[in-house]
Formats: C-alpha cells, sequence, structure tokens
C-alpha cells in the first residue's frame, strides 16, 4: 500500500512531456522504487516507429539506472484513454525488477477514480531467469 494519488500525479504531469507526434497518444507512468524514491517516465516514439518507447519502460530505466533494482508499484495514465493499462512488453520488464516475495501494483485510473491491480493479474506465470 502506498499513496497512489501521488503517484498518479506524477504520472499525469509526466504524460505531458510525452513526445508522440505519430501517434498522438500521450502515455505518462510514475514508478515508486523500494527505496521510496519516484521516477517518472512518458513514452518517446520516433520516425522509425519500432524504436518507441513506452512511458512504463522510460521510466523503469531511468530507475534501474540510477541504481534501483526493486520495483513496488507503476502509475500509468494517458489523457487520451481511461484505464490505460500497460503492454505486454512492459509488463515482463516490471517483472524483472519485482522481489521475489513481492506483487507490483499496478495504478490506472478510470472516470476519475484510481484502480489498482496487481502485476500477478496482468503477467501470471513471468518468466524470469
Ligand atoms: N504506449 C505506452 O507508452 N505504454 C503502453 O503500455 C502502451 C503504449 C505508447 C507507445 C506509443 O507511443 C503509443 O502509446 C501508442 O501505442
Amino acid at each position: 500500500m502506498c499513496d497512489y494519488k501521488l503517484l498518479m500525479d506524477n504520472a499525469k504531469q509526466a504524460s505531458k512531456m510525452s513526445y508522440s507526434p505519430f501517434s498522438r497518444f500521450a502515455v505518462g507512468a510514475c514508478v515508486l522504487a523500494k527505496s521510496g524514491k519516484l521516477y517518472t517516465g512518458c513514452n518517446v516514439e520516433n520516425s522509425s516507429f519500432g524504436m518507441t518507447i513506452c512511458a512504463e519502460r522510460c521510466a523503469i530505466f531511468k530507475a534501474v539506472s540510477e541504481g534501483e533494482r526493486t520495483i513496488t508499484a507503476v502509475a500509468i495514465y494517458s489523457p487520451n484513454a481511461d484505464d490505460c493499462n500497460p503492454c505486454g512488453a512492459c509488463r515482463q520488464v516490471m517483472y524483472e525488477f519485482q522481489d521475489d516475495d513481492d506483487d507490483i501494483e499496478i495504478i490506472t485510473e478510470n472516470m476519475g477514480e484510481l484502480v489498482v491491480r496487481k502485476l500477478s493479474e496482468y503477467l501470471p506465470y513471468g518468466f524470469k531467469i
């Protein structure tokens, strides 16, 4: 249990930095690391479409590159869609940085209400070496 609203507020703020001229679908994310620090990210698209990175992975990679190794919660927000859920690639990346005895909380917003789900609901039987 964490401050879901704080995470969502940060995800909303991050979505304003989205670089998404091709899809015009802005996304922001905020990651809570085990250290207690927050890391935000937005989707960053590219003319070579496959090079695009999602907001969630942007935020997670920022956290990991700052020395974090464990993520406990991720908030995701798009001004273009209610209940903006993480894509399959981002689910797998979250799974990599989940503590063995934990289940990452994923927070979305649906019609103004926060929705909290577990990574195990999104990605049962995840793969990890
Ligand atoms: N996108 C994200 O940022 N996160 C997701 O989980 C799904 C998709 C972005 C990628 C692309 O810039 C745009 O949304 C449309 O797919």
